[in-house]
This record gives C-alpha cells, structure tokens and sequence, in this order.
C-alpha cells in the first residue's frame, strides 16, 4: 500500500468543508452531482459518491523563467478571503500521451500560452495541481485542478477558464468537469 504526503482523495458526498454550488459536464461523461467536496490526504477509502485521487508530482513543462515569474506572483491555498473554489478534473486523449515530452510542451505553450495566460491571473487565483496517472488502482482523469479565490475573483476565474478552453491545449481533452464549491462557514 502507498502511503504518502504527496496523495490527495478529493471526497464528494453529503458532507464536507465545500459546499457545491454548480457541478457542469464541459466534455466527455458526467461526475454523479454531490451537495459537498472534502479535501483529504492519504490512502483512504471514505463512504462517498466519489473519491477521486490525485498526486502532487515534479512540474514537466515549466522553464527557470517562467518558474521565478510564477514563484513571485502565486499565493498559497488556504487563504481567509478564499472562500470559493472550483475542482476541475481533467483527462487527455491518447493522441496527447502519444506525443513526446517537447512536442506536448510546444502545444502547451509555445502554441496555447498555458503560462503566459495564467500569469495574468496570479496572485488572484490560488491553484494546485495533482497527477493520477500513475497511480496504483486505474483513475478515471488524468489531472484533479484545484483552485481557490474570492467572491470577487470568481467574474475572473470565469474569464481564465474560457481563454484556456479556446487555446489549442483544450483540443487534447476528452474528460472535463467543472465543480463549483464555497466554503463552508462552519469549517
Ligand atoms: C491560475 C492560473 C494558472 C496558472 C498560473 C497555471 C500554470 C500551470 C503550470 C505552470 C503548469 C505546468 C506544470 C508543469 O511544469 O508540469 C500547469 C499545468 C496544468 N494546468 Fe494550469 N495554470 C493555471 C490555470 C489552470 C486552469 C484554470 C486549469 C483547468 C481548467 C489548468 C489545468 C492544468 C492542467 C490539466 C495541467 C497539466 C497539463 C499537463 O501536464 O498536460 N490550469 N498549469
């Protein structure tokens, strides 16, 4: 059994410190539409509709240049005024994974300017991303995106997701469901 630091299960049921506030299908199948979201780490296996497991991994894509740009721009998660959030699962079709290492990269940015895009976004929008492919037991994304930002940032959240879903990026994705959460006041 893995049991590791870097594990997250992304727990959605009818109970937890999120609670969802629009679940919408972008492409590709359905998640089962749940009222909350809980974030926990470790090898678990909750009594849940879902749980959806992610690891946070080395970056593949990123420069030094870009990396100093986004090191002093981000903020971490985890904020008090990030109250709303949005888990994005995402899954890439077998054309992308046939793809070598330069050639994704040179669609990622040189032809979508995933970076560049969301540089201008920074430090508003918190992210985190988390890798499923290698994991043990079969996943059914590829990537779990997790995003926190304020009530007042959602109009831009809004407006980053469709500069991103129209670059040449988006094309290789086949699986894609946006979960809408806020916080809940309890927690
Ligand atoms: C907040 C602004 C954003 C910034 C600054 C940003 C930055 C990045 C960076 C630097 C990477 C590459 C990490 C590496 O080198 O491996 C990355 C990967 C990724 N991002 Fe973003 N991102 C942002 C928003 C988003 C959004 C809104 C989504 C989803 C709707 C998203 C989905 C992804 C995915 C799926 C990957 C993995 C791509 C792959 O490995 O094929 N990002 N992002």
């Amino acid at each position: 059994m893995i049991i590791s630091d870097r594990l997250f299960n992304f727990v959605g049921s009818n109970q937890g410190s999120w609670k969802v506030l629009e679940t919408k299908t972008i492409i590709g199948a359905s998640l089962e539409v749940v009222t909350h979201l809980e974030i926990l780490p470790g090898m678990i296996e909750p009594n849940c509709q879902w749980n959806l497991k992610g690891m946070v991994s080395n970056e593949r894509y990123v420069t030094r240049s870009e990396k100093v740009e986004l090191v002093v721009k981000q903020e971490a998660l985890g904020r008090p005024t990030s109250l709303y959030g949005a888990l994005i699962p995402i899954r890439k079709n077998p054309a992308w994974w046939a793809l070598t290492q330069d050639e994704r990269r040179q669609i990622f940015e040189e032809s979508s300017n995933h970076i560049r895009i969301g540089l201008k976004f920074l430090p508003a929008i918190a992210r985190k991303l988390h890798h499923c492919r290698d994991l043990e037991e079969h996943q059914p994304f590829d990537f779990l995106t997790w995003f926190e930002f304020s009530k007042a940032d959602s109009g831009a959240f809004d407006d980053l997701l469709a500069a991103l879903r129209a670059s040449p990026e988006w094309k290789f994705i086949d699986r894609e469901v946006e979960i809408r959460v806020e916080k809940m006041e309890k927690y």
